[in-house]
């Protein structure tokens, strides 16, 4: 266990919903560190990119095109162990198959309008963050009021 970086964002359709402030309020509550955020409308060269692991799935063009459908919140989340517990507050990645508690398992039943994407591997998280964000758009910070909080 060790403290990382995961990329999460909120899909349009969390955008549109009003999500932003519930997920951010999840990540914060357990303990989650926000070192980037930014409010994007992503081009479709930037999410065949970001999904070009999956760009031979049927889904492939309807996922880019939702996905660049309205504004998207990117964000990295900072913390022990942030990719998998990051992953587990998002929930499965079919909404039905979600455990209520999770993100997707209170907000969602459709798979292909799942609210949110988070990084599933420290690989793929590093990758993830330096497409979205460029190193100066990262901020590195402590608390100034509580030195017991990691
Ligand atoms: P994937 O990377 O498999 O899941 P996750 O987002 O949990 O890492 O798939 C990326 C997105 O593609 C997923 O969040 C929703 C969409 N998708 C579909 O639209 N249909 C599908 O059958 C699958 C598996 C995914």
């Amino acid at each position: 266990m060790s403290s990382e970086q995961t990329f999460i964002a909120i899909k349009p359709d969390g955008v549109q919903r009003g999500l932003i402030g519930p997920i951010i309020s999840r990540f914060e509550n357990r303990g989650f560190k926000l070192v980037a955020i930014k409010l994007m409308t992503a081009s479709k060269e930037h999410l065949e990119n970001h999904y070009s692991d999956l760009s031979e799935k049927p889904f492939f063009k309807g996922l880019v095109a939702y996905m660049g459908s309205g504004p998207i919140c990117a964000m990295v989340w900072e913390g022990r162990d942030a990719v998998k517990t990051g992953r587990a507050i998002l929930g499965a990645t079919n909404p039905l198959a979600s455990a209520p508690g999770t993100i997707r398992g209170d907000y969602a039943i459709d798979v292909g309008r799942n609210v949110c994407h988070g990084s599933d591997a420290v690989d793929s998280a590093k990758k993830e963050i330096a497409l979205w964000f460029k190193p100066e758009e990262l901020n590195s910070w402590k608390s100034a009021q509580f030195d017991w909080i990691y």
